[in-house]
């Protein structure tokens, strides 16, 4: 944001009025929980492949690319690979930097699809746990020197979250953003959380956001960027590093 700029000061002031418009925060609230069991998130793709986001998130992520002009991306949960290879060919329009994509398990046929795309060439796969000692000793090698920003998209319990943030966060570049995603399930009702998942209600990202924040004074939550998007999965989920 350029305070100069007439286009981005008009931004702020649209911003400020939606910060305290609380009928259409109401109405997005409603939204999102009435698209929830038609499984809106799994209605898109990039580039082919399946990318399991709101694509207003996919925006912001577009804007924090930009801004920041990262070396790497490095992004825990993979699945089909659409935002792996969405932040790839970010990347590959900007001619610089490389995704790192972790997941527990990278089935064949996606793995396959993933690796003849074109945008396969900006990305490197890592699978095992995102918590593995061994798999961030070789994140944290594959940073060094780089200036990144992480996407926290895996096993959503408070305790893994909690786990990733620790050990990624400190990756970040100042400035860069660490990307909490799915903390919107603290705010949908507990029937919408599909059965036999690890997560609750006071039991998933958002709550680990909150507790990482009592330990870590380097990031704040970036309120304008929900304010102005208000349908996202990651409300208190854009972490700056300051
Ligand atoms: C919500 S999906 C990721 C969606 C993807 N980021 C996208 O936007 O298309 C969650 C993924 O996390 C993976 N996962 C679950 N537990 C994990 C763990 N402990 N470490 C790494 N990945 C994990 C799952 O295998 C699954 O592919």
């Amino acid at each position: 944001m350029n305070a100069t700029d007439p286009f981005d000061s008009d931004m702020q002031t649209q911003i400020e009025g939606l910060k305290a418009d609380r009928d259409v925060q109401a109405l997005s609230r409603i939204w999102l929980r009435e698209t929830s069991p038609h499984r809106y998130v799994y209605n898109f793709k990039w580039m082919g492949r399946p990318i399991i986001q709101f694509p207003q998130d996919m925006m912001a992520m577009q804007e924090i690319v930009w801004a920041t002009r990262p070396d790497l991306i490095i992004e825990t949960g993979v699945a089909h690979g659409g935002s792996v290879l969405y932040y790839a060919s970010l990347l590959e329009l900007m001619g610089h930097g490389e995704v790192i994509g972790i997941d527990i398990e990278i089935r064949a046929h996606n793995r396959k699809a993933i690796e003849e795309h074109p945008m396969n060439r900006r990305l490197r796969l890592i699978e095992g746990s995102s918590i593995d000692p061994n798999v961030i000793a070789q994140v944290q090698e594959l940073a060094k020197g780089k200036r990144a920003i992480v996407v926290l998209d895996s096993n959503h319990s408070h305790d893994h979250v909690l786990a990733e943030l620790r050990a990624y966060a400190p990756l970040v570049c100042k400035g860069g953003y660490c990307v909490v995603m799915d903390t919107v399930v603290e705010d949908l009702p507990a029937s919408l959380i599909a059965e036999g998942r690890p997560w609750s209600l006071g039991n998933n990202p958002k709550t680990a956001v909150h507790e990482f924040l009592k330990e870590s004074d380097e990031f704040v939550i970036d309120r304008d960027l929900e304010a102005k998007l208000l349908i996202t999965v990651a409300p208190d989920g854009y972490l700056k590093r300051i």
